[in-house]
Formats: structure tokens, sequence, C-alpha cells
């Protein structure tokens, strides 16, 4: 387990684990379990087998997806399994020509959903004042977020992969009309399901390192720069392992924030958003 553990950090951080840290992960009960594992070996998978999945897959997903904490437990998220080969193809453009959503056998399509509430308050004859409010449109993003990340947590350590796709938010209201959402409702993203390709394997790819994420007492950005430094000269190497251009990840950062063509078209977000029932005050 040390030598995994080692191999995993080493992946992730491209750095050697220290031995002090070693020592204390090699003992502690949070680095030691067989979740940990699973979650330092994600990796976004983008190379799908046209295999079908076992029975009770997308079952077992949304149980671990509904199992995930839920704010007030208002559950306002919901999900839509899409495993007809056309309409995934259809989304496959939709999203932005993934190729990966035609080919993995199940799309999700997680959706933040506040309308089961506002039915459920219509039906009790009651008003839903809250649900116009900006607070209940986070509310229902968080929820959707975490629950769809236990789905990809319970999926991958058991040999499925995954890709989610933020290319749904390219067309929110066709994505809303095809899949006949009622008003309070937003497709936020979609997730592709499937066996990965042992041909074309994903590799774990390094994130930032840790003093730039985790601050102790109060946040401290005084090493950052000196950090992204080392995570441009990583993420360089890890590029160029995988065939990819060099690029520094700062720069593309920059890039992608500098202005509003960054976000592909998704500039009118909430307009988008109002159209689709969000009042969002
Ligand atoms: C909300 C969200 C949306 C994403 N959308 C896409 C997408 O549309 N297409 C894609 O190929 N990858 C997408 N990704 C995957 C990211 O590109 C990927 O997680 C990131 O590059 C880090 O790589 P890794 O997941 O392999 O560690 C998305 C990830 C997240 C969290």
């Amino acid at each position: 387990m040390t030598d995994r553990l080692s191999s995993l950090w080493q992946q992730r951080y491209r750095t050697l684990l220290p031995e002090a840290l070693a020592e204390a992960l090699t003992s502690n009960p949070v680095s030691q379990s067989a979740v940990f594992d699973a979650l330092l070996a994600h990796r976004s998978v983008r190379a799908y087998l046209p295999d079908t999945l076992p029975e009770g897959t997308i079952e077992a997903a949304i149980a671990a997806a509904q199992s995930a904490a839920s704010s007030s437990n208002l559950q306002c998220w919901s999900v839509i399994a899409v495993e007809d080969p056309v309409r995934r193809a259809r989304f496959a453009a939709l999203c932005g020509n993934q190729e990966h959503i035609a080919t993995a056998p199940v799309f999700l399509v997680w959706v933040a959903d506040l309308s089961r509430l506002q039915r459920l308050a219509i039906r009790a004859g009651e008003t839903h004042e809250a649900l116009d409010y900006a607070e209940s449109f986070l509310i229902a993003t968080i929820d959707t977020a975490l629950a769809a990340q236990n789905a990809v947590s319970a999926l991958e350590a058991a040999g499925l992969g995954t890709v989610y796709i933020g290319g749904l938010r390219n067309h929110p209201e066709e994505i809303a009309e095809k899949l006949t959402l009622p008003e309070g409702c937003v497709g936020l993203f979609g997730l592709c399901v499937g066996y990965p390709d042992p041909e074309k394997p994903a590799s774990i790819k390094p994130r930032l390192p840790q003093q730039a994420v985790l601050h102790r007492e109060h946040y401290d950005a005084s090493t950052e720069a000196e950090c992204i430094a080392t995570y441009d000269a990583l993420d360089d190497a890890f590029q160029k392992e995988q065939g990819l251009p060099p690029r520094r990840w700062s720069e593309t950062m920059v890039r992608r924030i500098a202005t509003k063509a960054g976000l592909h078209g998704r500039d009118t977000m909430l307009a988008s958003l109002r159209a689709l029932g969000f009042r969002l005050k």
C-alpha cells in the first residue's frame, strides 16, 4: 500500500512524497482507505469501449449520488440517463462535438432542479418565494455537484471511466427542450460513463502543489508565484508525455479568463437561467 500511495502521490504532484509525510500517511486512516486510493487514481476518460454496463450500474451510481450530503436535505437535483445512441450522438454535437458522448454507453445529465420543490409547494397550496433567490440556485448547484462526484467515485472505484461534460451548458435552452425539463431545471453538466479503452489509457493529471491551495489558519498567497512556476514546469512535462503541445498552465489560464470569449459563448448564462425559470434575486 505504501508503494502504491507513493506512486499515486508522485503522479498527482510530480514530486516525491516527503519522507516525514510518508511516515504519517502510512499509519493515517484516511490515506490508508480504499476510497482514498480510488480518489487519488482519478483521471478523466475520453476513450471508451462500446460495451454496455452491467445491469444495476446506473442505479448503484445514483444510490451513491443520493448518499451525498444535501443542503437541508432539500435534494434539489435530478439526473437523466441517456443511453439511446441516436440521442447520445445528438448530445455529442450539442456539447461541442465531443465524440466520447457518442461512444460511451451512458451519458448522465445532472440537473439543478428547483421544480420538484415548487410542485411540492403548489400541491400544498403554499408559496415558494425562497426559490426565487440566488441562494436557492446555489444550493441546487452545490447539491448536484456533490451528488455527481459521489457517483463518479463509486464508478471509478469499480474500474469504470467517466468524464464530466461542461459543454452541456453551451446551449442550456436546447438541452432543456431535448430533455423536457420543467421550469426551474437546468442541465449543469453531463457525465460520460463506460469502460475505458485499454488501447488509449488516460493518465493522472498533476495538480497544483498543496501549498497553493491549502492554507492554515489564514489565507496566505506569499509563496503562490513560486508554486505556480513549479507547476507550470511539471504540467508542461505532463503535456509532452501525453504528446500534447507544450504549454505553461498559468499562461493558458490567463488567456482563458482574459475576456468573455474564454466562456465559449456561455456569457449569456444569466439570461438562459432566467429563461429556464430561475429568478436569481
Ligand atoms: C464541471 C466539469 C466540466 C468539464 N467539462 C469537460 C468537457 O466538456 N469536456 C472534457 O473533455 N472534459 C471536461 N471536464 C474534464 C476536465 O477537463 C478535467 O477534469 C481536468 O482537465 C482535469 O483532468 P483529470 O480529470 O483527468 O484529472 C470537465 C470537468 C468538470 C469538473
